[in-house]
């Protein structure tokens, strides 16, 4: 696991952009695993530069998100679709039917997790998986006690982290309660990934992070495991180090 800080969140967020960019120049038909959150919003807005400036197309990319509240509707304002789209999709030249996000929504859950598991499969992998930390290790929704063997899958989502996401809902009771998303196996099989953490509130976990011993109670342990992870933190990140 290689740990790079840098003295700001904006550099951060270019830094990462530039390494999706090189991934996409090197491969331009790759598969892009994607988060939501407050961390990879300037990646997403150094990609939308990146695009505008004709330097970076989308047309023959695939996106695949982590993961989706369940019971919210696509187009609801808080869902991670919706998010997506504000954040990075209307923005670039990426074709609708090449992006990918859990179906919260649908009718059986259960089976919306395998038909994820098969489209993951389909598109032959995850090339490079972008991922943000949550203050209690979570990587995906995966919280603490998840097996790492775990595929898509239904979770019941922390307080901890219901509270940390009712910042954009008007009240804690309307935050979800439940979630799909991608496994720790599913992460870890992808080719590359690249974790982000940026301010204050993520310098205790990235110092748990350096120290941890492989555990499930601390989900983003398992990242210990893949060969290819790269970890871009913040001065402020990075303060406890
Ligand atoms: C989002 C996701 C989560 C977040 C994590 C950090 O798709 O899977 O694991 O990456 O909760 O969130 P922020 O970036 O808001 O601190």
């Amino acid at each position: 696991m290689n740990i790079i800080e840098f003295e700001s969140k904006d550099q951060l967020g270019k830094e990462a952009a530039a390494i999706i960019a090189r991934t996409m120049t090197a491969k331009p038909d790759a598969v892009l695993g994607l988060a939501t959150g407050g961390t990879p919003i300037e990646t997403y807005k150094e990609l939308i530069q990146l695009h505008q400036a004709n330097q970076l197309s989308f047309k023959q990319t695939k996106t695949i998100n982590l993961d989706e509240y369940a019971g919210l509707n696509p187009e609801h304002e808080n869902s991670y679709m919706t998010y997506m789209k504000r954040h990075l999709f209307d923005h670039i030249d990426l074709p609708h039917d090449q992006y990918f996000l859990p179906n919260g929504n649908a009718a059986h859950l259960e089976k919306e997790c395998l038909r994820y598991d098969q489209l993951i499969e389909d598109v032959g992998g995850i090339d490079l998986q972008l991922l943000g930390i949550g203050q209690n290790g979570h990587i995906g929704f995966n919280e603490p006690g998840t097996p790492f063997n775990s595929k898509t899958h239904v979770v019941q989502l922390d307080e901890n982290t219901r509270q940390a996401n009712a910042r954009y809902f008007s009240s804690i009771d309307e935050v979800p309660t439940h979630a799909i998303t991608m496994g720790i196996a599913s992460i870890l099989s992808s080719k590359k990934i690249l974790l982000l953490a940026s301010g204050k509130s993520k310098a205790k976990v990235i110092q748990y992070l350096e120290q941890a011993e492989i555990h499930p109670d601390f989900p983003a342990s398992a990242l210990k495991l893949h060969e290819d992870v790269t970890v871009l933190i913040d001065r402020e990140a990075g303060s406890l180090r």
